[in-house]
């Protein structure tokens, strides 16, 4: 038996689909376990209805999860808020809860009366990519984001990943906790969930007409299935162990945008650059996230363009998107 934090989300839920038809019993936290529009889509999951449970857990409220950990052989510890709008009080709307949540998930694995065989936490390479490195170098498991410069730029969401990160590692080592961290880069591929969530928002404003012009730089994508079994390796695989990059494709917007808009011929794609000078003499620098631990553990990653492709007839399917 398991705990799933955060269930009802995007990534959340391809992990309670995996971990169901892996035959595992689950025990789901959400905010609100009677609020259908964010539990009929985990409910409805093949065998949901023998072996998925409901639990109430706020990430701020103190012991969030000394209940429903107790009993379980493993916890994946996904819940932190990843906002569409920059939020008005950071450190109230996004950093406490991430680094509450985190501390909160460590020391309730760690007092379990029957112990936890290991702490899977969704961190994020956006605890890893927020600093200055050389072009053309990957970024590696010892890179963390640079906290002056996160606070300098106003770049709260990477800030609230990376503190909660850091404190999960330091608390888990303090309470002799196994802990693995699966760090995903931007996660694109079909949702299950009925809303909308951030990052499928980052393809599908590039279609709406809400941005003129892409900017000149790169991002980098990794399909939401792949996540799912990433974690699910991270918690299985004997070998599995430190901060694990599910982050295989760096993409430029020129790429993206120029791939959107032969998909989607009538769409409102932007076809110039924020920074046409720029697009012409400075390419955006590529700085891969190395994943050969997550490849040595045997996840082999989806090609990408194939993802985008299902993440938008997803879209389209649950209405959240219909093409012009
Ligand atoms: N999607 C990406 O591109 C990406 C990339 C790297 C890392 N991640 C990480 O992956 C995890 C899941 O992200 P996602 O993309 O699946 O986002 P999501 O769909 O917004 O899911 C976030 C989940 O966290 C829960 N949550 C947020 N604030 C909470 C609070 N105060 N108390 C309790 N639960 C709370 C949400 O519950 P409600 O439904 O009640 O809001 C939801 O279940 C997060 O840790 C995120 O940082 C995401």
């Amino acid at each position: 038996m398991v705990a799933v934090t955060g269930a009802s989300g995007y990534i959340g839920a391809w992990l309670v689909k995996l971990l169901l038809e892996k035959g595992y019993t689950v025990r789901a936290t959400v905010r609100n376990p009677n609020d259908t529009q964010k539990t009929a889509h985990l409910r409805s999951l093949p065998n949901a209805e023998t072996n998925l449970s409901f639990h109430k857990a706020e990430l701020l409220d103190e012991g969030a999860f000394g209940e429903v950990f107790e009993g379980v052989d493993g916890v994946f510890h996904m819940a932190s808020p990843f906002p569409m709008a920059a939020p008005e009080d950071p450190e109230a709307d996004l950093i406490a809860p991430a680094v509450k949540g985190a501390e909160s998930a460590i020391k309730a694995a760690a007092g379990t009366k029957k112990p936890i065989k290991r702490v899977v936490l969704t961190s994020s390479t956006a605890a890893v990519r927020i600093k200055q490195i050389a072009p053309g170098k990957a970024f590696e498991e010892d890179d963390w984001s640079d906290e002056e410069r996160m606070r300098n730029f106003k770049i709260w969401y990477p800030l609230s990943k990376t503190l909660a990160e850091k404190r999960a590692w330091e608390l888990a080592k303090e309470l002799n906790v196994d802990l693995v961290t699966v760090n995903p880069s931007m996660v694109t591929g079909p949702i299950i969930q009925p809303s909308l969530n951030t990052s499928s928002n980052e393809l599908l404003k590039y279609l709406d007409g809400s941005v003129k012009a892409y900017p000149n730089s790169c991002m980098v994508w990794v399909d939401v299935r792949d996540v799912a079994l990433a974690h699910l390796i991270a918690y299985e695989h004997p070998d599995a162990a430190g901060r694990l990059f599910a982050a295989p494709h760096e993409i430029s917007y020129k790429e993206l945008t120029d791939f959107l808009a032969k998909e989607y011929p009538n769409a409102p794609v932007p076809r110039v650059c924020a920074d046409p000078e720029g697009e012409k003499n400075n390419p955006p620098p590529r700085n891969p996230c190395s994943v050969v631990k997550l490849e040595k553990l045997g996840l082999q990653f989806r090609p990408v363009w194939q993802s985008f492709h299902e993440t938008l007839e997803s879209l389209k399917e649950k209405g959240l998107y219909t093409p012009a």
